[in-house]
């Protein structure tokens, strides 16, 4: 039992729903974690006894500060239980300003959202940043104050109490492991002040920095190589492991932790329900590791948590780890922690092997990767997606590559020339991110469209590469839409959004092939969705239509009921969602052959192809007169089974 259901259950004892002027639950949660944040706490801050004081002061205060209605929603989500495990949520994630003008702008888009079906809103940086380059928002001026050109903090609440009437959620980042360096404390720490220079790793000489970076990768090697930057106005060198504009705050110190647990809590009350933890992996640093994962850090994140969970139980955490397979399921919390750290993470394993599984039209690396992770803890659930505003990192475990009978070097390099169009066949049209020449390694940008063909089939005008490129693009959809999680679709992918190569023109961008998918939303093309049958429409209908399905299959919601099954066919990826009486069969051709798995084998993992009907093309599938299932090529099949 982790500490969320020791709450529910101390709740159900006492029967109040409506907070009065003290949440009598306040100090009932206090004093359940209380014993877990003070091991927490001290074992990353030994004899650190005013530290703690403060920080159980700074507890009461941050939860007189909770707005009323939020503090009745956190009640509601408490009594609710795992709330974020359910079919119902669908997500889509967007910058405000590509996507619509500005926050009131947005507002106009909810009927566009409920149109498709979305309730789940991950809205990129909107707080203030530096002008020109700022890594998207991720380099931070403030937590909380809305930056101009989104709008005024009176335009946000509205949009909250608005998304909120329509049962929407919303998740915005907390870039919990960096601050621009116009940041006040970053401010503060250039102009000499000793005490904010601790609030970051700050050093006078290179000896330290030197020692690091022979451990420490670099994050970007080549638009910001190395891990450190020279201040010229401190005279110090200071840790930069993103951008040499985004500072790494030093949770060494336990005044960072509970400053930035204020800074957390400001933005929960915004209204937000979902934090997405931003590059937690790096919280922690220490010298002769990669600093990453670290066991502190996991500390340090489930010590967020168990704050967070004293005062705003209603707010849950996303963790932003796009790491190694094994080494993401730690962030659910492992051993003590488990269920106690995230309780959502991104599963970027599954999205980097269908990557990888388009290129190759194999199944089996996609298959043996996902039996070898072992499973998540039942609390947590996955953020399922195909793309969304970074890159996509060949993160895939070469001990299962060579399995393949593949060399992981060669191939990757296979892959990263397949999606940046360095083979004559590929129908993929995506660029590079930073390349490494010293080790080859490399990562892709590019849409999900131009990723899957759809680009150079409408350069060609080709139609038959369109049309396998659509099926692709519902395909990819439909598993993360019926995989056990919360499907975010990157907003643009549901009308088949084309790389946008405006990004070169722009000094602040042009360095960053990222911006290659992070395209203006085309309000034309959406005009036009009911009008004209295209690949535009296709794609929205049938995205649309998988939404709905889904919704409307309690087994696909996140109860720890996936089945990954090993296809007799190599081309094909099976899984099942089984419940008590029936199951949600899914089945995948990743080939652009017609495909075929025996009745046989299918009977013998349980799956009777008798009278069955495909829920997506509302079409009978029968056997062939080989005994055989047919999938064509790049189906994707949804089939319920009694
Ligand atoms: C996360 C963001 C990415 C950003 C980085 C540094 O990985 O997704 O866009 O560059 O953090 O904040």
């Amino acid at each position: 039992m982790n500490q969320a259901a020791l709450h529910q259950l101390l709740m159900s004892r006492k029967q109040v729903t409506e907070i009065t002027t003290e949440d009598p639950y306040y100090e009932q949660r206090l004093a359940t974690n209380l014993s877990l944040i003070s091991s927490l706490f001290f074992s990353l801050y030994p004899e650190s006894n005013n530290a703690f004081k403060k920080l159980v002061s700074k507890l009461d205060e941050l939860f007189k500060e909770r707005p009323k209605v939020l503090k009745n929603l956190d009640l509601e989500r408490l009594n609710a239980g795992n709330w974020y495990q359910s079919e119902q949520l669908v997500g889509m994630q967007l910058y405000v300003d590509r996507f619509a003008k500005d926050i009131p702008d947005l507002e106009t888009k909810i009927p566009y959202f409920e149109k498709l079906g979305v309730n789940y809103l991950h809205l990129m940086p909107i707080t203030t940043r530096p002008k020109g380059e700022n890594d998207g928002g991720y380099a931070v001026n403030s937590y909380h104050e809305i930056d101009p050109k989104y709008g005024t903090k009176k335009d946000f609440e509205r949009f909250t109490k608005k998304a909120r009437s329509k049962n929407m959620l919303l998740m915005l980042d907390f870039v919990v492991n960096h601050t621009s360096d116009e940041f006040v404390w970053a401010k503060e720490a250039a102009a000499g002040n000793k005490e904010y220079q601790e609030y970051y790793y700050t050093f006078p000489n290179r000896a330290i920095p030197d020692q690091y970076e022979q451990t420490m990768p670099e994050i970007f090697p080549e638009s910001a190589p190395g891990n450190f930057t020279y201040n010229e106005a401190m005279g110090s060198w200071v840790m930069t492991c993103f951008n040499k504009y985004q500072w790494d705050l030093n949770y060494k110190n336990p005044l960072v932790f509970i400053a930035m647990l204020d800074n957390l809590l400001k933005l929960a009350n915004m209204g937000v329900d979902v934090v997405r933890f931003d590059a937690l992996a790096f919280l922690w640093k220490k010298l002769g590791t990669q600093s990453q994962n670290l066991p502190e850090a996991h500390q340090l994140i489930s010590l967020f948590r168990m704050c967070l969970q004293v005062i705003a139980p209603g707010v849950i955490l996303l963790a932003e780890a796009i790491v190694a397979p094994k080494n993401i399921l730690k962030y659910f919390g492992e051993d003590g922690l488990e269920g106690n750290e995230c309780e959502v993470a991104y599963n970027a394993s599954l999205m980097a092997l269908l990557w990888n599984s388009v290129a190759t039209t194999k199944t089996s690396l996609l298959h043996k990767s996902l039996m070898e992770i072992p499973s998540k803890p039942k609390n947590a659930t996955w953020i399922n997606y195909i793309r969304c505003h970074d890159d996509i990192g060949l993160g895939y475990d070469d001990e299962f590559i060579w399995a393949m009978d593949w060399d992981p070097y060669n191939h990757r390099k296979f892959l990263l020339e397949y999606y940046t169009s360095n083979l004559a066949w590929t129908p993929a049209r995506g660029m590079m991110f930073m390349y490494n020449p010293k080790n080859g390694d490399g990562r892709i940008t590019g849409s999900t469209a131009s990723l899957l063909g759809l680009e150079k089939g409408i350069y060609e005008n080709n139609h038959t590469i369109i049309k396998t490129a659509v099926s692709k693009i519902l395909m990819l959809h439909g598993i993360i839409l019926s995989y056990g999680g919360i499907p975010l679709i990157y907003a643009g992918d549901e009308i088949g959004t084309l790389n946008d190569y405006s990004f070169k023109d722009n000094d602040d961008y042009k360095d960053d092939s990222r911006w290659v998918n992070r395209p203006i939303q085309d309000w034309g093309v959406v005009k036009q969705l009911t009008k004209r049958d295209t690949y535009n429409s296709q794609i929205f209908n049938g995205l649309q239509k998988m939404i709905k399905l889904r919704k409307a299959l309690p087994l696909l919601a996140d109860t720890n009921n996936l089945f990954i099954h090993p296809s007799a066919n190599p081309h094909i990826f099976v899984f099942e969602r089984k419940g008590l009486k029936n199951s949600v069969w899914v089945f995948s051709n990743f080939d652009k052959n017609l495909q075929a798995i025996s009745i046989a084998w299918l009977q013998s993992v349980g799956f009777n192809l008798e009278n069955n009907k495909d829920l997506i093309s509302d079409l009978m599938i029968l056997p062939d007169a080989y005994n055989n299932m047919q999938i064509a090529p790049y189906q994707h099949l949804w089939i319920v089974t009694e």
